[in-house]
C-alpha cells in the first residue's frame, strides 16, 4: 500500500519546521501531499526526492517560516489547507490558500474560528471558504479549545499553531480523532501532554517548542487499503494479501464494520512501522450481511464510508448508517453522491440527511440502469469506490474521470489490474 496520506503530510511539515535533516521514506507521493511539499518550500524549507524515493527535509525552525512570495495553492487537499492555516497562524506572516473547486466549497470556518481566538485574522471568501487571506499573529496567545465537531483536522490545526505558542494551548477531544499529530509531536521531541478525563482526551502543548528531526517510515494506508479490502471481499473467488496496511485503532474501523458484517479479514505479520501498528491483511471472499452500523465508530472510518456503502449493495438485507453529517462536506458531499452513483449502478439507496440506508443484492452482482457514467465531483474516493462497485456489476461502472484519483493513490489502477490478474 502507499504511505499513509495524513502521516505524510505530518512528516513534511513538522520536518520543515525542525532544524537540521528529518528523513522520511515511505512518503505518499500524491498531489495532496506534493502540494504540502510544496508550500513549505515557499516558506523556506528544504525538501529533496533521492532517486530510492527517500525524502530530506530540513527545516527552518518553529518560528522560522518566511513570508510566502505567491499563493499557496492547496489543489484538492483540505487537510494540507487546515493544518497550514494553524501551523502559519502562530507565525508573524501573511498567506493566501487557494485551491480547487472541490476545495474552494469547503467549509473553512471550523479552523478559522480558533485560529481567531488565537489572534491570527483571516479575510475567507463569502461562506468562509477558499480563497482566503491569512495574517498571522506573533506572539499569538495560548488557549483552551473543546472541538465542536470530530475532526482530526481542527484538532491538528490549533496543535500546529500551538508550537510557536508561548504557554500551555490545550484541545479537548470529546470524541477521539486519528491522533498521528499527538504521535508524531512526540517523535519531534515537542513538549505534549494527552490525558483521559471524564471521557474525553485534553491534549496540551506548552510552547514555544523547538522540534528536533526524526527519521520517519511511513506505514501504509489504511483508506488506501479499504478499496482492495472491499474488492477482495466482494470479487468470487478472491484471497487477497494485501501489505503493510496501517491499523492505528484510531483508523480501523472499516475493518471493525466488515468483520461485523461477516467479512473474513486476517492480520499477518503484526509489527510496528514509524511508531504506527501495522499488518499485512489476508481478505477472502465472502457474503456479508447488512448490519446497522454504530454512529459512533465514524471518526474511525471517517473516509471509508465511500467504499462501505458499495460492501453494503452487495449484502444480504440493509445496511443502515447514521450520524454521517460531516460526509456533506468532504471532496463532495459524499452521501449524495454515493446514493446517486450506486443507483446509477443498479443498487437500492434512499438517502436521508445523515446517512444511508442500502438495501443489498444478496451477492447478485449489480446491473446498471443507464449508460451514463458515475460523476465523480472531483473526488479520489467516489471514483475508487465506483472502481470497485464495478468489479461486482455485470456490465462494468464507467465512472466521469479517473484523474482525482492522483490526489491520494497514484498506482491505484495499476495495483487493481495486477491484483485481478
Ligand atoms: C484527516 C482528517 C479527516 C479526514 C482527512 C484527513 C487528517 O478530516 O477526512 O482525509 O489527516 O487529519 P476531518 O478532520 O475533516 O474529519
Amino acid at each position: 500500500m502507499p504511505g499513509d496520506k495524513s502521516i505524510s503530510h505530518r512528516s513534511l511539515m513538522l520536518g520543515a519546521l525542525a532544524i537540521g535533516e528529518t528523513r522520511v521514506t515511505g512518503l505518499l507521493e500524491g498531489e495532496d501531499v506534493l502540494a504540502t511539499a510544496e508550500a513549505m518550500r515557499q516558506m523556506g524549507a528544504s525538501i529533496v526526492r533521492e532517486d530510492d524515493g527517500t525524502y530530506r527535509v530540513n527545516g527552518v525552525g518553529v518560528g522560522g517560516l518566511l513570508q510566502p512570495k505567491a499563493a499557496l495553492d492547496m489543489g484538492n487537499s483540505g487537510t494540507s489547507t487546515r493544518l497550514l492555516m494553524g501551523l502559519l497562524a502562530s507565525h508573524g506572516i501573511i498567506a493566501a490558500f487557494t485551491g480547487d473547486a472541490s476545495l474552494s466549497g469547503r467549509p473553512m470556518n471550523r479552523v478559522i474560528e480558533p485560529l481567531s481566538q488565537m489572534g491570527a485574522q483571516f479575510t475567507p471568501s463569502p461562506g468562509g471558504t477558499l480563497p482566503l487571506m491569512m495574517d498571522g499573529c506573533e506572539p499569538a496567545v495560548p488557549m483552551i479549545y473543546r472541538l465542536p465537531v470530530a475532526s482530526a483536522q481542527v484538532k491538528s490545526a490549533v496543535l500546529l499553531a500551538a508550537l510557536n505558542t508561548p504557554g500551555i494551548t490545550k484541545v479537548i477531544e470529546p470524541v477521539p480523532t486519528r491522533d498521528h499529530s499527538e504521535r508524531m509531536l512526540k517523535g519531534f521531541g515537542a513538549e505534549i501532554t494527552v490525558e483521559e478525563a471524564d471521557g474525553e482526551r485534553h491534549i496540551a502543548v506548552s510552547g514555544p517548542c523547538d522540534l528536533t528531526p526524526c527519521n520517519i517510515e511511513v506505514p501504509g494506508d489504511p483508506s488506501s487499503a479499504a478499496f482492495f479490502i472491499v474488492a477482495a471481499l466482494l470479487v468470487p473467488g478472491s484471497d487477497l494479501v494485501i501489505e503493510n496496511v496501517g491499523l492505528n485503532p484510531t483508523r480501523a474501523g472499516l475493518i471493525t464494520i466488515l468483520r461485523q458484517m461477516g467479512g473474513s479479514i486476517e492480520e499477518l505479520n503484526a509489527r510496528e512501522v514509524g511508531g504506527e501498528p501495522v499488518a499485512d491483511l489476508r481478505v477472502r471472499h465472502s457474503q456479508l450481511a447488512g448490519i446497522a452500523v454504530d454512529p459512533a465508530i465514524a471518526p474511525a472510518m471517517i473516509d471509508e464510508f465511500p467504499v462501505l456503502f458499495v460492501a453494503a449493495a452487495f449484502a444480504n438485507g440493509t445496511t443502515t448508517t447514521t450520524g454521517l453529517e460531516e460526509l456533506r462536506v468532504k471532496e463532495s458531499d459524499r452521501l449524495t453522491a454515493m446514493a446517486d452513483a450506486l443507483r446509477l449502478a443498479g443498487a437500492q439507496v434512499e438517502e436521508h440527511d445523515d446517512g444511508l440506508e442500502i438495501a443489498g443484492s444478496g451477492g447478485e452482482p449489480l446491473h446498471g440502469t443507464s449508460d451514463a457514467p458515475v460523476t465523480t465531483h472531483l473526488d479520489h474516493r467516489i471514483a475508487m469506490s465506483m472502481a470497485i462497485a464495478g468489479l461486482a456489476s455485470s456490465g462494468g461502472v464507467e465512472v466521469d474521470s479517473t484523474d482525482p484519483i492522483a490526489t491520494s493513490f497514484p498506482n491505484f489502477m495499476d495495483l487493481l489490474s495486477g491484483a485481478s490478474a
